[in-house]
Formats: structure tokens, C-alpha cells, sequence
């Protein structure tokens, strides 16, 4: 199986899924088999719009303290663009199914940069700002682990705010179209169907400071993982079925190059990589003075395919990240592993669940303490 997902770089068939230029896998075969498994998985999908695991459309009043004095804002809700912007999701849908068509690493790319926003600051937008010319502080888009984050994230969010933008001039916030395009990209890709809350506002803070220490890295320990999600409110359970978000996706050598040769500082590889991976991904990544732009898909036998096969692997040895690996070998997040392992219903429903926890860090709720950009990025 192994074999069939790994093969050579192949310049042309990458150029036209805008991939990085050198590469380790082949696409061609897989942009076929993608679009015909989205069609098929928006068939058959037993979490389909109709019975989605988070299909309630009660409101939810988001980390929002209202006191007596002070003014009382709509609380989060499915339906909330339902009378200023009706069309609000057939909008952003139109441009995530066009975008998914012409390069499908949109949807990685937009699931990682809602990730990224939330855990910065909440969902609010605010890794969309650009940095401004000449200011002594650089906006969260420009830290360093963003500087990795691919651009089809951002146009994706750029073209669908100009699509809403021109049917509902200044109702929709940039934070909720993020939200929108980041779940249209899971269900396109073979994911779940989930209802996404709306009612967010964009921030009005985009620090690069703050992005270091509220974003998780490839090396950290479960330990360091569990803390992180937890000040974020969200559960081992939730960090797992989250984490399956790495069924779909790529890393770049940088992440994961130590445990192929010298895991720990101890000369050897990390002895939790499968040696026919460890032979692949070494002949791609040097140990030294290898290309920056190399990358590596998480789940190396469906990397296009948002499925349970990410778990399946880490059972196997095949994790990319050692902090992925991590969670099939400790005690407190192993069993999970297994059970999205062995039965995608309960990952879907897990990450359906756990999505839309994340989807409220942090929100930001009125003018008060927010803002609703034209130009997602820059403030209004
Ligand atoms: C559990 C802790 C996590 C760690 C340590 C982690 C780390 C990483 C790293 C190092 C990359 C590769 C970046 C690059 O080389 O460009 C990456 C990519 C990615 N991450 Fe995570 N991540 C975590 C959790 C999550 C969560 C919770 C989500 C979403 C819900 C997510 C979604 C993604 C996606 C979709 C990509 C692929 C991006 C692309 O191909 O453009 N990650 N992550």
C-alpha cells in the first residue's frame, strides 16, 4: 500500500495543482481519484448535511460576558446571516468548490489557517491582517510558523469575502467566512458535513508576538499538547479527533527531518518511524543542505482523502510528525487513536464536535470588540 502512495517527483504533474515545484509524490492520479471521491463522499457521506453531528442550530453565546449597562449582542447562531445575507454559504461554497477544483491544496491550506486564527487571538480574523509598512510590531500572518501557511488559504478567503462582499455589502465578518470555507474544504475533501455557528467578528489585534506560544510544534511533547489545547477549552478527546485534520495535508522536510537521522541527538532515527517510510522520506530529505521547499503528505496512502487512514497509519508507525506519532504510543490519547482508527463515524463525529468547539475560541462579539473588514486584510 505504501508503494502504490509513494513514487517519484514528477515536475509536470504538480505545476498545475500549484504545488511547491520539487516534490515527493506524484498528483496526477490523485487529483482524478479526489474529485471523483468528493463527488462520491457528498453522496454517500452518513454525516451528510441533513444529519450532521453538530446539526443543532441553537445559538451559542461565545466567551461573551454581557453585564446590565452594557449592549447585548445576538449570540452565535446557523441562521444568523439569515435575513441580511441568505445566500451567505451557497457564496463562500461556490468559491471553495471552484477553488478545490483547480488546486485542491486549498482545502490543507484553509483548514490549517482557521486553525491557526483560532488559536491566536480566537476566531476573529486576525491572521488575515497584513503587516503594516514601517510599524515596529509585524501582524500574525508574518510570524514565523505563518510565513509556512500557503497562500491558496488566504485567496481562498479573499475571493470568497469578494463574492459576499459584492450580495452583502459590510454584514459579513472575514472571521466567519474562514469558519465557513474551512468546513466546506473538510466535507469536500471526504469529511464530515457539519453546521458551522456564525455571528463572529474580526478582531482588531494581530500581533506576531503572540503567535509562538499559543501554536503547537512538530517536537512538542503531549504533555506540552495536552496544556496547549486545554487553555484553549478543548479536550484530549477533541486535541486527537482535531489532530485528524492531518488525514489531508503536507509538511515540509524541516518538521520531521531530526527523526530520520538523528532523533533525540542520538545519531539513529526515531525507532517509532516505519523503516520503508524512513528509507522514502530520507531519500527526499537530506540531512543536510536539502531544498527548504520539500514536502511530505501526513497520511502517506490517502493524502488527498480527509478519512480515518491518518489513525490507521499512526498504528502502523507511518505518523510524519513525531508529535503526531505521540498520540498512538501515549497512554492518555492511545485510545482514541484506535477508536477513529477503527470506526470513521466516530471520527467524524469526534471532529464535527470538536471543530466547532474550536470555531469559538475566543470569538469576538460587537463593535465594542471587534470589527467587520470590507478587506479582510486590513482593519476597517
Ligand atoms: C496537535 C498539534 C499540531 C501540531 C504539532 C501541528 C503541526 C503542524 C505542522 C508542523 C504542519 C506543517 C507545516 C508546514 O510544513 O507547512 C502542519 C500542517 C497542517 N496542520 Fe497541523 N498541527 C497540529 C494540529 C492541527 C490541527 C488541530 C489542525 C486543524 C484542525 C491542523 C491542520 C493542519 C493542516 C490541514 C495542515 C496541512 C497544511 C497544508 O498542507 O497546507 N493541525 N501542522
Amino acid at each position: 500500500m505504501l508503494n502504490s502512495a509513494l513514487s517519484s517527483f514528477h515536475n509536470d504533474a504538480t505545476s498545475h495543482l500549484q504545488l511547491p515545484k520539487v516534490s515527493l509524490w506524484k498528483w496526477n492520479k490523485f487529483e482524478v481519484n479526489l474529485v471523483e471521491a468528493a463527488a462520491k463522499h457528498a453522496k454517500v457521506n452518513t454525516l451528510n448535511k441533513n444529519e450532521a453531528a453538530t446539526s443543532s442550530s441553537s445559538p451559542c453565546l461565545a466567551n461573551v460576558v454581557t453585564n446590565n449597562g452594557t449592549r447585548r449582542h445576538r449570540q452565535l447562531a446557523v441562521d444568523y446571516y439569515a435575513k441580511t445575507c441568505p445566500n451567505l454559504e451557497q457564496l463562500v461554497g461556490s468559491v471553495t468548490s471552484q477553488q478545490f477544483k483547480e488546486s485542491p491544496v486549498s482545502g490543507p491550506a484553509t483548514i490549517n489557517l482557521f486553525f491557526h486564527d483560532c488559536f491566536v487571538e480566537g476566531c476573529d480574523g486576525s491572521i488575515l491582517i497584513a503587516s503594516k509598512q514601517g510599524s515596529k510590531e509585524l501582524a500574525e500572518k508574518d510570524a514565523e510558523v505563518n510565513r509556512e501557511l500557503r497562500v491558496e488559504g488566504f485567496e481562498t478567503v479573499r475571493k470568497a469575502k469578494e463574492a459576499v462582499e459584492r450580495k452583502c455589502p459590510g454584514v459579513v465578518s472575514c472571521a466567519d467566512i474562514l469558519a465557513i470555507a474551512a468546513r466546506d474544504y473538510v466535507h469536500l475533501a471526504g469529511g464530515p458535513y457539519y453546521q458551522v455557528k456564525k455571528g463572529r467578528w474580526d478582531g482588531r489585534i494581530s500581533m506576531a508576538s503572540r503567535v509562538e506560544p499559543n501554536i503547537p510544534h512538530a517536537n512538542d511533547t503531549v504533555d506540552q499538547l495536552i496544556k496547549l489545547f486545554n487553555t484553549k477549552g478543548l479536550t484530549i478527546q477533541d486535541m486527537v479527533a482535531l489532530s485528524g485534520a492531518h488525514s489531508i495535508g503536507f509538511a515540509h522536510c524541516k518538521h520531521f527531518v531530526t527523526r530520520l537521522y538523528n532523533y533525540k541527538g542520538k545519531g539513529q532515527p526515531d525507532p517509532n518511524v516505519d523503516p520503508k517510510l524512513l528509507n522514502a522520506l530520507r531519500m527526499y530529505c537530506p540531512n543536510y543542505g536539502g531544498n527548504m521547499d520539500i514536502v511530505a503528505p501526513f497520511d502517506a496512502t490517502t493524502p488527498f482523502v480527509f478519512d480515518q487512514a491518518y489513525y490507521v497509519n499512526l498504528q502502523k508507525k507511518m505518523g510524519l510528525l513525531a508529535s503526531d506519532q505521540a498520540l498512538a504510543l501515549d497512554p492518555r490519547t492511545k485510545a482514541f487513536v484506535q477508536e477513529f482508527a477503527n470506526d470513521k463515524n466516530k471520527f467524524f463525529q469526534a471532529f464535527a464536535a470538536a471543530i466547532d468547539r474550536l470555531s469559538l475560541v475566543g470569538v469576538k462579539r460587537g463593535k465594542k470588540h471587534g470589527e467587520k473588514r470590507r478587506d479582510c486584510s486590513m482593519h476597517a
